[in-house]
């Protein structure tokens, strides 16, 4: 049995005191939006309970899917950077990017820097996608992440990054070792308006179709989902993660997924636990057990 934590949208808080003079443009909207709306939705006390029961359940490996910033200040990053490293060995944790980790044009140079050690293949390349072999399973990991104009959160991967996706999957497709693809945005019709939706999301969706993986995992909406794409029979389940910060005010209350993966049958099987904060205990509880 192989478990791997699915968490997303950590947003982390609390916004760091920094010089009002890097507060400008869109991050003027963006530190405008967190004091009205956010900061009391994104807390550090949902985060310190993640972490202590993550440390508990001591997962085999942990998948990230973005928006751990809110404005991609650098500040915000090395904070970031200083709460990935509690949760112990690099290897255990692959991480994609959010719109909120490109904010800004030229915001994700830093990000990439500093989160090399999470997000570079295992030849040491850094860059989208890349492959992580972790245990029995294969996970593939894609940017969404652009810069858009303010109240804006629409994601992009791109006409290169999907070339080398389609070569990526089709190289691993005769392994028999469960895939799992990670990308921010949703990859599913439907799932948000233009203004925040994956715009290439219909390229992504026919390459999957051509090359299916067994789960898609997303974050972006700020609550749990669950839907199907078009590929082997009975299709490629994909599900998004809700905030793992949140008290639940504006949005779901924190939660995450732990995907249970069982190879020894020969057919993977494939289990999700739904683990809720509970605002009125301070913990994280499981909420539900799905097989997919
Ligand atoms: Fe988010
Ligand atoms: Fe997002």
């Amino acid at each position: 049995m192989f478990r791997i934590a699915h968490i997303s949208d950590l947003h982390i808080p609390p916004l760091p005191l920094t010089p009002w003079r890097q507060f400008a443009g869109k991050r003027l909207v963006g530190l405008f939006s967190w004091y009205h709306k956010w900061k009391s939705e994104h807390k550090q006390i949902v985060l310190d309970a993640l972490l202590k029961h993550l440390q508990e359940i001591n997962p085999d490996h942990i998948c990230v899917t973005g928006d751990i910033t809110f404005t991609t200040l650098p500040a915000e990053v090395d904070q970031a950077t200083e709460w990935f490293s509690r949760l112990g060995d690099a290897r255990k944790i692959s991480l994609v990017p959010g719109n909120h980790d490109a904010y800004i044009p030229g915001a994700l140079d830093y990000v990439m820097e500093k989160w090399a050690r999470w997000m570079q293949d295992d030849l040491g390349q850094v860059g989208f996608p890349y492959l992580h072999r972790r245990g029995p399973v294969n996970v593939v990991g894609l940017s969404s992440a652009v810069a858009t104009p303010p109240a804006i959160s629409f994601g992009r991967i791109g006409q290169e990054q999907l070339e080398k996706t389609e070569a990526l999957l089709s190289s691993i497709h005769d392994d028999p070792s469960p895939s799992l693809l990670m990308v921010h945005h949703p990859p599913q019709d439907g799932a948000a308006t233009s203004r925040r939706a994956l715009e290439d999301r219909k390229e992504l969706q026919e390459i999957l179709a051509r090359w299916p993986v067994d789960l898609v995992l997303h974050g972006h909406l700020h609550y749990p989902t669950r839907a199907k794409l078009d590929g082997p029979p009975g299709g490629i389940p994909v599900l998004g993660a809700a905030s793992a910060s949140a008290i639940g005010r504006r949005k779901s209350a924190a939660h995450y997924h732990l995907i249970e993966i069982e190879t020894e049958t020969g057919q993977p099987q494939i289990s999700v636990q739904h683990y809720l904060y509970s605002t009125k205990f301070g913990n994280f509880s499981l909420s539900g057990t799905q097989s997919l």
